[in-house]
């Protein structure tokens, strides 16, 4: 199993409602890393909301600022990295996910998702039946969160158990 250096970052990634932010930030405060939360670096860079970056200039100019700052981010160490749902998508991002420290991935099942994200207007893919489109984006994504060095399911754990089960993998 994947034993990385010490100082290496930690990568969280999976779909929106799987706890990325919540174990990341109790993974930081465990370790005294530096937390990332890409959503946020996105934000102050653009100096704009990701609802008002997706309705002015739309998803693929989204997923370019999403990239950037993905690879900017992962150039440090010690850091615990929360990514964006979509942040796997981009072509070559997995990859340098991989080179740069512990991916994992965190899943939930549908129902927990939807309840998890049920009335967040910051989640831009979500508009109209967000039911629907929950079950749609996990169709299509699958795939997309296979890469990582380990799974978690969170569904069915608090985010302390989700971080102690992670600290295992990493240490
Ligand atoms: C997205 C997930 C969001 C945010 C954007 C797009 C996605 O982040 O990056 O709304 O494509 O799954 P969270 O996974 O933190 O909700």
């Amino acid at each position: 199993s994947y034993k990385p250096e010490p100082g290496r970052n930690i990568i969280l990634v999976g779909m929106m409602g799987t706890g990325k932010s919540t174990v990341g930030a109790m993974l930081a405060e465990e370790l005294e890393y530096e937390l990332v939360d890409l959503d946020h670096v996105i934000v102050e860079t653009e100096g704009r909301s990701i609802a008002d970056i997706f309705a002015a200039d739309g998803e693929a100019y989204f997923r370019k600022a999403e990239s950037a700052a993905l690879q900017r981010m992962l150039e440090g160490e010690r850091r615990i990295i929360s990514t964006g749902g979509g942040a796997v998508l981009a072509p070559g991002n997995a990859e340098t996910m991989l080179a740069k420290g512990l991916v994992v991935a965190l899943t939930a099942t549908e129902e927990v998702i939807i309840a998890r994200v049920s009335g967040d207007a910051n989640r831009p893919l979500l508009a109209g039946n967000a039911q629907d489109r929950v079950r749609a984006i996990m169709e299509e994504r699958r795939e997309a969160y296979r890469f990582a060095h380990c799974t978690v399911d969170t569904s069915e754990l608090s985010a302390a158990e989700v971080s102690q089960h992670i600290l295992m993998h990493y240490r």
